[in-house]
């Protein structure tokens, strides 16, 4: 396995022998054509191989982010907005964007709104297609381990954020070697879920990438750094269920 450790980098690249993961250059267009792929059967997927538990998460990253009245709030990799649309819902006087890469899945978004108001754009959390201190709160949830420059997207994060406004993101986060719950994780993301991802979204691949993309991902407390040296402070995180997800949370200026 090999690990590439360019600097500026913050997301290692791992190719390994499988060929799991694409190699750098190539990894934004795999990521687009991979979420496109599965696009009618990820929301659908998302909370089988969660076990019910994603929208749960996505609430609890919701309340962190002490969202105010009428504030104005971007999802970035948004999918099929079922976050931003949780945002909206809960505050209906806020204004809510969404924004990804993939077109089919803000397509099977827009068809998934159920009367909440939300803004799916188009749009690359390498270069967020938006204003300075436009937003009071940005959110991302199992977003930055599939873009291919952390610090970027943690920078163009902060930089459409006002001051004093708040950064979140939620990812998964695989327990340590000597965790209890490692032996059940791992057998729950290496087989049982590209098995399930097979029969339900007929991608070979897209459901092997999930689990070796985790692994390749900086630890909580790594990222919590990165969230620190992107120009964030009071940066805290928490992890969940057994500690196989983690919630950042950080403000800006
Ligand atoms: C695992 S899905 C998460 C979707 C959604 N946030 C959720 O909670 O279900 C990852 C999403 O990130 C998007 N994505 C990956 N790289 C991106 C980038 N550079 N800019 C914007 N979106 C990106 C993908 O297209 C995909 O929709």
């Amino acid at each position: 396995m090999e690990v590439d450790e360019r600097p500026g980098k913050e997301t290692a690249t791992v190719v390994t022998a499988g060929g799991v993961l694409p190699p750098p250059e190539e990894k934004a267009a795999y990521v687009r054509d991979l979420f496109s792929e599965i696009a009618p059967r990820y929301e659908a997927m998302n909370r089988l191989i969660s076990l019910g538990q994603v929208t749960r998460w996505r609430r609890i990253l919701l309340r962190r982010c002490g969202i105010g009245a009428n504030a104005r709030v971007l999802d970035v990799g948004t999918g099929t907005g079922a976050l931003a649309y949780e945002i909206a819902h809960h505050h209906p006087d806020a204004e809510v964007w969404g924004c990804d890469v993939a077109g089919p899945m803000l397509e099977v978004g827009r068809k998934n709104r159920r009367g909440e108001r939300v803004h799916l754009q188009e749009g690359d959390a390498l270069a967020l297609p938006f204003a300075d201190d436009t937003f009071d709160a940005v959110t991302s949830a199992f977003v930055m381990r599939n873009v291919d420059d952390l610090s970027l997207a943690l920078r163009e994060q902060v930089r459409v954020t006002r001051p004093g406004g708040r950064v979140a993101c939620l990812e998964i986060c695989p327990p340590g070697k000597r965790s209890l719950t490692a032996p059940l994780f791992h057998f729950h993301f290496f087989h049982v879920v590209p098995w399930l991802g097979r029969l339900i979204t007929g991608s070979r691949n897209a459901y092997r990438y999930l689990p070796h993309s985790t692994l390749a991902f900086p630890p909580p407390a790594r990222l919590a750094e990165a969230m620190g040296e992107a120009g964030l402070r009071d940066v805290t995180y928490e992890r969940y269920t057994f500690g196989t997800v983690a919630i950042h949370v950080g403000t800006v200026g």
